[in-house]
């Protein structure tokens, strides 16, 4: 079983499926609030939010943009999928943040239209995970390139520990040490059929964020319930994220 390769359409039938299920994410992600929130605390006052810059990328139906624009931060997103970001737009909109949508752009996270250091944070979640190797580090580049020097970077990704990866790991890419091309063919909702997956490991993101004054990845797992463990094809399903925190 293969499924689509070209990324725009794997997404976009994703979203489709996600839309008519009522399944997409509509939750700011907390590792990602958590983070961002500690860091807005520490070095500016909530009167000046209005002047800083956030970006997400990957930015899905929009529920962390919303929580930025909530915090008052002006928000810019790019993502793959046209429903996607049709949805983040609506999201933005309804929650009464017009006034502080910038660029919504559809495209490639590698490629980003933004100018150098024109960001205070950037933001991704499960986004970085499924790209490529080349795609992979080239959208690391763009963090750092569309960073501003101080800014903040919080990155939401896979880890070596997750399940999944702990019992294929023989099938691992041999190209791209880490990753797995997953298809079982049951649902593109679900990690098991949503291509490519590249689970994390501590040593990688040195490497990935060079440069940068702080690189602190944190780990996270849980166990999923058993009946959607079971749901999934698996006994026991150990969700293991990280999450980085990074400052240029
Ligand atoms: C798992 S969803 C996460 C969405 C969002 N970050 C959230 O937390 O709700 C992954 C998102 O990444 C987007 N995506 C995948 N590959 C991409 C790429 N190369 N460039 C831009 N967006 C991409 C997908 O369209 C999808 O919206």
């Amino acid at each position: 079983m293969t499924i689509a390769t070209d990324p725009k359409k794997l997404w976009e039938d994703s979203f489709d499926e996600q839309i008519a299920r009522g399944a997409y994410n509509a939750a700011p992600v907390e590792a990602l609030v958590r983070n961002v929130a500690y860091y807005l605390r520490a070095r500016h006052d909530k009167g000046s939010m209005h002047k800083l810059q956030a970006l997400e990328l990957g930015c899905g139906a929009g529920p962390n943009l919303v929580w930025l624009a909530q915090k008052g931060l002006r928000v810019n997103g790019i993502d793959i999928a046209s429903n996607a970001l049709r949805l983040a737009r609506e999201n933005l909109e309804n929650a009464g943040y017009a006034d502080l949508v910038g660029d919504l752009i559809e495209g490639s996270v590698d490629k980003t239209p933004f100018a150098d250091a024109s960001f205070d944070v950037v933001i991704e979640s499960c986004v970085f995970q499924h790209i490529e190797r080349p795609v992979r580090m080239a959208a690391f580049a763009e963090v750092r390139r569309v960073l501003k020097q101080g800014g903040l970077f919080v990155g939401n990704m896979l880890s070596t520990g997750h399940t999944t990866f702990q019992q294929k790991q023989a099938e691992q890419l041999k190209d791209d040490p880490g990753s797995l091309y997953l298809a079982d063919g049951v649902s593109k909702i679900y990690l098991t059929n949503i291509g490519l997956s590249h689970f994390f490991s501590r040593e990688e993101f040195g490497d990935l964020l060079t440069g940068f004054s702080t690189v602190d990845p944190l780990i996270s797992t849980y166990y999923l319930p058993q009946e959607e463990a079971k749901r999934r094809g698996y006994d026991e399903y150990l969700q293991s994220m990280w999450t980085v925190y990074a400052i240029k």
